[in-house]
């Protein structure tokens, strides 16, 4: 090997220098490898934010430098009933971001799905007014934007509002106030707190139609001066889907308005899927089926293979972009915790992330992501 590099002029002292040099990056934490690229971020959840599960804590805070809430913040979670918020676990999250030197987001403000019935009907069960419900959502906002001021450094204000073809949802927030309840959302949140990052979060911004929708609630948000910094591509994505070249597209079509883009909740589901069409809507739901869970005892070599490529291919369009991308989050730390075991089909066992449900690092797929740089 060494003669036949140094036959092609490469002498042995750079060989051994690259390979220690590569050597050095694969032990060190992804935080510290992408570092001066982007944010390594990762949902957590609310053991993994009190501390009863240790042996995450451990993973998080070593490996990793920004974190979401995976369910805690949402609003059902944390504002209940119309005059009861319950900041007892949304508070352990901030608390476990802040003590480790975290970039700590805040996930969601305004969404569709889990917010209480409550949230847009009066006492008798009518529904509210526009000036009503903008002012439930102005008290929500606030409340929750200055309790974490100076300790959330970003907030998904609004999630999934696009439907694929670009259109408005039709939400309660949609019909209730009309289109510009996202533009409301987002001059509360800054209000609150001026020097917080402000982002738009969906899934499949990849799609074109429902790109160009999102575009134009960029250009008018910008228009209007509003501060938003940045939009967040879910990246839910599986082995095959999206091409990266579309995952491309989404970076560079923002990053012509001057917006940046970080990949939010990003997982790889390895198993087969009955419908073709990816989505990360929730309320999706199909019956179990045994031929669309094949690997309940292990995940195959070949297909771990398959997954650390697919990851290299997405980290390789991040790191070429790495001036208009400034956050990779993944969406949970182990296979044993994400919730596409249970998405769109429940009972399943997914493989989607770096860690598997021992806890032991997927080392294949972690060095491939490293190898990028
Ligand atoms: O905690 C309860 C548990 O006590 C109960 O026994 C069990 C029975 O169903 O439910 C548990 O709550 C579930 C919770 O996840 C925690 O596991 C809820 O039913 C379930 O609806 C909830 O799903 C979450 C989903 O959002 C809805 O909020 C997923 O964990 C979470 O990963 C997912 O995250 C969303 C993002 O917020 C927005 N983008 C899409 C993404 C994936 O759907």
């Amino acid at each position: 090997m060494v003669l036949a590099l140094c036959a092609f002029g490469i002498s042995v002292t750079a060989y051994s220098q690259e390979r220690a040099a590569m050597q050095k990056v694969k032990a060190a934490p992804l935080k510290d490898v992408f570092g001066d690229k982007f944010y390594m971020g990762v949902a957590i959840n609310r053991n993994q934010a009190n501390g009863t599960d240790k042996k995450a804590q451990a993973i998080l805070s070593s490996q990793f430098n920004s974190i979401s809430p995976e369910n805690d913040m949402k609003w059902e979670k944390i504002h209940p009933a119309k005059n009861t918020y319950d900041f007892k676990h949304a508070d352990a999250y901030v608390d476990f971001g802040i003590k480790n030197k975290m970039f700590v987001i805040g996930h969601t403000l305004i969404w569709h799905s889990q917010t209480p019935d409550w949230v847009f009907e009066d006492s008798n069960g009518k529904p509210l007014s526009r000036e009503a419900l903008l002012t439930v959502m102005k008290d929500h906002i606030t409340t929750v934007v200055t309790r974490y001021k100076g300790k959330i450094s970003g907030w998904d204000v609004v999630n999934e509002a696009f439907n694929e073809d670009g259109t408005f949802r039709q939400s309660k927030w949609f019909t209730i106030i009309g289109e510009d309840f996202i533009e409301k959302a987002f001059e509360y949140a800054h209000a609150a707190d001026p020097k917080a990052e402000l982002y738009y979060n969906d899934y499949n911004v990849y799609k074109t139609a429902k790109r160009a929708g999102i575009l134009k609630l960029v250009q008018k948000l910008k228009a209007a001066n509003i501060a938003i910094t940045a939009v967040g591509e879910q990246g839910h994505y599986n082995l095959s889907n999206p091409p990266v070249s579309e995952v491309e597209s989404v970076i560079t079509d923002f990053a012509a308005l001057n917006i940046i883009t970080n990949f939010t909740e990003l997982d790889i589901s390895v198993l087969p899927d009955k419908d073709a069409n990816l989505t990360a809507d929730v309320s999706t739901k199909e019956t179990y089926n045994a031929k669309y869970n094949p690997y309940t005892k292990s995940l195959p070599d070949a297909v771990l293979k398959s997954l650390a490529k697919r990851y290299a291919d997405l980290f390789k369009v991040f790191v070429k972009h790495s001036d208009t991308v400034s956050r990779i989050t993944f969406w949970g730390l182990t296979d044993g915790d994400s919730w596409l075991n249970d998405f769109p089909m429940p009972g399943r066992t997914n493989y989607p992330l770096l860690y598997d449900r021992k806890y032991n690092e997927k080392t294949e797929v972690i060095n491939f992501i490293k190898s990028t740089l």
